[in-house]
C-alpha cells in the first residue's frame, strides 16, 4: 500500500516537473540566448517601433492555437497551410524576422538548445519592456510543435465577439474573465488594418449603418482614416493607431473603453457587465494596477498547453518543421 503511494507520489512529481516551465532555463544550457533576444528585438524596435506591438500580439495568437509551441512561426508548404496564412493573422501580423535573427544567432552559439517557442515569450516580454510596460522574469523550457494549420485558428477570438463569446474563448484556454480584461488592455499598443473594424462604421447591421455603442466623434475621426471610395470600397492596407498613444503600454485603453472610445467590438463590450466595468474604470485610474494584472495574466498566458520534456522538438528553423 505504502509503496503503491509512494510510487504514484513519484510518477505525479516527475509529471508534475516535466509540465513546469522554469526561469532561468538557458542559464547553464545556453547563458547568451536571454541577451540575443533583447538585443535582435531592441535593434529591430529602434527601426521599427512598430515591431513590439507587433511581436506581442503574435505570442497572444501562437499561445491560443495549439498552446504556446512556436505554431503560428511555421510557414505555409505546397500540402500544408499554416496558422500564419489563417484568417485572423495573414497581412495583419508581423514580427517573424526579428524571431528568425535572433535564432539564427542563438543557433550559432547552442545549436538545438532554444526553442522558437521560447525565443517568442523572451521577445514578447522584452516588447512589452521597451513601451514602458514592467518586466517580468520569463518561465521556460517550452519545446516547439510539429502541427500549425491555418483551419486552427478560429480559436482566436474575433474583434465581432461579444462580451460572453470572448469571456468563453479565454476560459477554453484556462484564463479568466479577469484575465481576459487585463490582456485586452495589449491594445494600448500598435495598429490595426481598417477593415477589422470599419463594419462598426459603414454596415453595422441591418437596421443600423454605425455602431451606436461608438462614440459618434471617434466615428468621424476613424471615417476620415478609412474612408471608402465611390464604389464603397475600402483600401485593404489602410491602418490606424490602437490610440493616441501606439507605443507605450499605458492605461489609456482603458480610459477610452469609459468614452465608449474602444476601436474593436470586443473591446467596447468590456463595459457590457457591470464586474468587467468596474476592472475597466479600476484600470482606467491606476495605470499600475493594470500594467501588474498585465504581467500576472501575461505569465498565465505565455504557459497554455505548453510542451516539455521529450515532447515536440527545438526546430533548427523557426519557419520550417525539422524534417
Ligand atoms: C478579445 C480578444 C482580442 C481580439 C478580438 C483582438 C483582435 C485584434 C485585432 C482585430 C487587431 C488588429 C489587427 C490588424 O488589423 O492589423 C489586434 C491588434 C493587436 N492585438 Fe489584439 N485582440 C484580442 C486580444 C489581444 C490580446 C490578449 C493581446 C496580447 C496580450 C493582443 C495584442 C494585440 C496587439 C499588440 C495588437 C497590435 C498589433 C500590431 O500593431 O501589429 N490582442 N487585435
Amino acid at each position: 500500500m505504502k509503496l503503491t503511494l509512494v510510487i504514484i507520489m513519484v510518477c505525479f512529481l516527475s509529471y508534475h516537473n516535466e509540465a513546469t516551465l522554469q526561469v532561468g532555463f538557458y542559464r547553464d544550457k545556453c547563458p547568451f540566448a536571454e541577451a540575443i533576444i533583447k538585443d535582435e528585438v531592441t535593434k529591430s524596435f529602434l527601426k521599427d517601433q512598430g515591431i513590439a506591438p507587433g511581436i506581442t500580439r503574435l505570442q497572444f495568437h501562437d499561445c491560443f492555437v495549439r498552446g504556446c509551441d512556436g505554431s503560428i512561426l511555421i510557414d505555409s508548404t505546397p500540402t500544408n497551410q499554416a496558422e500564419k496564412d489563417g484568417p485572423p493573422n495573414g497581412i495583419t501580423v508581423r514580427g517573424f524576422n526579428v524571431l528568425d535573427n535572433a535564432k539564427a544567432r542563438i543557433e550559432a552559439v547552442c545549436n538545438g538548445v532554444v526553442s522558437c517557442a521560447d525565443i517568442l515569450a523572451y521577445a514578447t516580454r522584452d516588447s512589452v519592456v521597451l513601451t514602458k510596460g514592467l518586466y517580468w522574469d520569463v518561465p521556460a523550457g517550452r519545446r516547439d510543435g510539429r502541427i500549425s494549420r491555418a483551419s486552427e485558428t478560429s480559436d482566436i477570438p474575433t474583434a465581432f465577439f461579444n462580451l460572453d463569446q470572448i469571456t468563453q474563448s479565454f476560459a477554453k484556454k484556462g484564463l479568466t474573465q479577469s484575465d481576459m480584461v487585463a490582456l485586452s488592455g495589449a491594445h494600448t499598443i500598435g495598429r490595426s488594418h481598417c477593415f477589422s473594424f470599419t463594419d462598426r462604421l459603414y454596415r453595422f447591421d441591418t437596421k443600423m449603418m454605425q455602431d451606436p455603442n461608438l462614440n459618434p466623434y471617434y466615428a468621424q475621426f476613424l471615417k476620415l482614416k478609412c474612408p471608402r471610395d465611390v464604389h464603397g470600397i475600402l483600401n485593404q492596407t489602410l491602418v490606424v493607431f490602437m490610440n493616441q498613444s501606439p507605443l507605450l503600454m499605458d492605461q489609456s485603453y482603458y480610459g477610452n473603453l469609459l468614452k465608449h472610445a474602444g476601436l474593436f467590438m470586443s473591446d467596447q463590450v468590456l463595459l457590457d457587465s457591470q464586474k468587467t466595468a468596474q476592472q475597466a474604470a479600476i484600470y482606467a485610474a491606476n495605470g499600475l494596477i493594470w500594467q501588474a494584472d498585465f504581467v500576472k495574466a501575461m505569465i498565465k498566458m505565455s504557459q497554455i498547453q505548453v510542451l516539455t520534456g521529450e515532447q515536440g522538438e527545438i526546430r533548427a528553423n523557426c519557419r520550417v518543421i525539422n524534417p
